[in-house]
């Protein structure tokens, strides 16, 4: 095996990328990068300081003013922790809308470029193996329908006593994977040099043994 091995895992919300990134990163020893925590992490402080990403001048002096990072496998909002503020409905609403505004984009990415530089990791998003760590000895492109993807969702729902309508559930997650894939800049798209695994009917152990398989032929 190489002595740094990037992975960049890519694909749509549901697909179970956190899932195998997060699986992977602890059997391999390496560091996790949620790209998405820091894309809502950005989102919490638009809400919470009530700045409109429409207006170049107030999202720049926001951004100045903002750290993104991890400590601890923990995403940190200006050194605090906000995993558990960043899952909720309206974060989810405003990182898909926010995270096509390039002047997010660029900021995000220059920080997940620096994380990748020089050591061993774990990445996940969208624009990972397409943009941010084009040179990643490993690329995967993970997906799965958008009706298993309601399924998996409306599961996690019960979990909760939440009732939901799963027709409506896999409206939502179409109009964003729509709205992941045609944005301007960086959009959801697989790098040609990527393997594509299909999660649909494989169960977390069969995705994560296909995922070793491809780390194991492409980064010997
Ligand atoms: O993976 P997630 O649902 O936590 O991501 C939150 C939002 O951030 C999602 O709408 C897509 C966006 N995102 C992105 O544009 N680029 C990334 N590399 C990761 C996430």
């Amino acid at each position: 095996m190489k002595d740094i091995i990037r992975i960049a895992i890519d694909g749509p919300a549901g697909a179970g990328k956190s899932t195998m990134a997060k699986l992977l990163a602890k059997e391999m020893g390496i560091e996790y990068i949620d790209t998405g925590a820091m894309y809502r992490a950005v989102a919490l402080k638009l809400l919470r300081s009530g700045t409109d990403y429409n207006d170049p001048e107030a999202l720049a002096a926001m951004l100045k003013d903002t750290d993104v990072d991890f400590s601890g496998g923990q995403v940190m909002l200006d050194g605090e922790p906000v995993e558990a503020f960043i899952r909720t409905p309206e974060v989810s609403e405003t990182a898909s809308a926010s995270s096509a505004v390039l002047a997010i984009r660029e900021k995000l990415v220059a920080l997940q470029r620096a994380m990748g530089q020089r050591k061993s990791v774990v990445m996940d998003g969208r624009d990972i193996g397409t943009n941010v760590l084009k040179d990643a000895e490993c690329k995967i492109y993970l997906d799965a329908s958008p009706r298993v993807r309601a399924e998996r969702r409306a599961k996690e729902l019960a979990a909760k006593g939440l009732p939901c309508d799963i027709d409506a559930v896999e409206a939502d997650i179409r109009q964003r994977d729509f709205r992941d894939m045609h944005r301007e800049h960086n959009p959801l798209a697989k790098a040609e040099d990527a393997a594509v695994i299909d999660s649909s009917y494989l169960t977390i152990e069969q995705v994560v043994s296909v995922m070793k398989a491809v780390i194991e032929e492409r980064c010997r």
